[in-house]
């Protein structure tokens, strides 16, 4: 833990550091949420924390229904915890007026969804320079060009969406959440609505992000292939962590063929059928 402080020497921040001095830009503190429907209240996030260090690129994964969406939400200030402490780069958000949260979450987050969420009659470089018209940013059509080079789409500037494929679709909404060079990506299944080259293509430019620009990434999967191309799983099941482990040597997108469906069922019958050994059973 290390503290910063202001110029008056009041203490302004603790930040979490990992073993390797790096600073945690998530710090979520036994997080929950309840939502409340009438009568009814639906306890959906049970107490989760967890840290994401800067430079990290992690994947979350769990059943339909688990909270990922919920937590995702609240981690990219689209929501607010029901309790619980929330420390976003060192400060709490979690106590944060409505207007607070939009002004921080121009600022640090950008965020991806799966459908892509653009705009059908508005041209790619437009798309881009709009969360720089919002934050009253100057010198936009460079940025914004900028940002659509890096993924890949110095080419296809003025294209509408229709007229770009999945895959170049959810690159501009990449180039979209990193115009304002925030301080970390948070995506929800990003590869959700992808085939499998249009999914590889979107793992390549994350994967680029974090190497070459050191971007702090979260996304959500139900893929586990997906999952094995960042640096470490967290897994949610009812609302908490069950397991949260680095991937020991995480896939370099492109580079080693996705294993067959049969190798994939061969696989899953090892685990569960013979429970990892077939001996026991022969
Ligand atoms: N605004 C809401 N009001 C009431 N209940 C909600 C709301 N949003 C989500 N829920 C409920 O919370 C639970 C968790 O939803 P959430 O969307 O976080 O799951 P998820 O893990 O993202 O699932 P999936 O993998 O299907 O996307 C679900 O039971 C859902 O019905
Ligand atoms: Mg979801």
């Amino acid at each position: 833990m290390i503290r910063l402080f202001n110029r008056n020497g009041k203490r302004a921040e603790e930040v979490a550091v990992d073993e390797n001095g790096r600073r945690a830009v998530i710090d979520v503190r036994n997080i929950t949420k309840t939502y409340q429907m009438g009568e009814v209240s639906l306890q959906v996030l049970k107490g989760i924390s967890l840290k994401v260090y800067e430079g990290e690129f992690v994947s979350i994964m769990g059943p339909s229904g688990s909270g990922k969406s919920t937590l995702m939400n609240i981690l990219g200030c689209l929501d607010q915890p029901t309790s619980g402490e929330y420390y976003l780069d060192g400060v709490d958000v979690s106590k944060l007026s409505e207007n607070e949260l939009a002004r921080i979450r121009n600022k640090k987050i950008g965020f991806v969804f799966q459908n892509f969420n653009l705009l059908k009659r508005t041209s790619a470089l437009r798309q881009v320079e709009l969360p720089l018209i919002y934050g009253g940013v100057s010198g936009r059509s460079k940025k914004a060009k900028a940002a659509l080079e890096a993924v890949g789409l110095g080419n296809r500037l003025n294209h509408l969406p229709s007229e770009l494929s999945g895959g170049q679709q959810q690159r501009v909404a990449i180039a979209r959440a990193l115009v304002n060079e925030p301080s970390m990506i948070l995506a929800d299944e990003p590869t959700g609505n992808l085939d499998s080259r249009s999914g590889t293509e979107v793992m390549q430019i994350f994967q680029q992000l974090n190497r070459e620009k050191g971007i702090t990434t979260v996304f959500v999967t139900h893929d586990p292939w997906i999952a094995r191309h960042t640096q470490r799983v967290i897994m949610i099941r009812d609302g908490k962590v069950v397991a949260d482990r680095k991937v020991a040597q995480p896939l370099v997108a492109g580079e080693s063929e996705r294993p067959s469906e049969a190798e994939e069922l061969e696989g899953i019958f090892q685990e569960v059928y013979y429970g990892g050994s077939r001996e026991e059973y022969n």
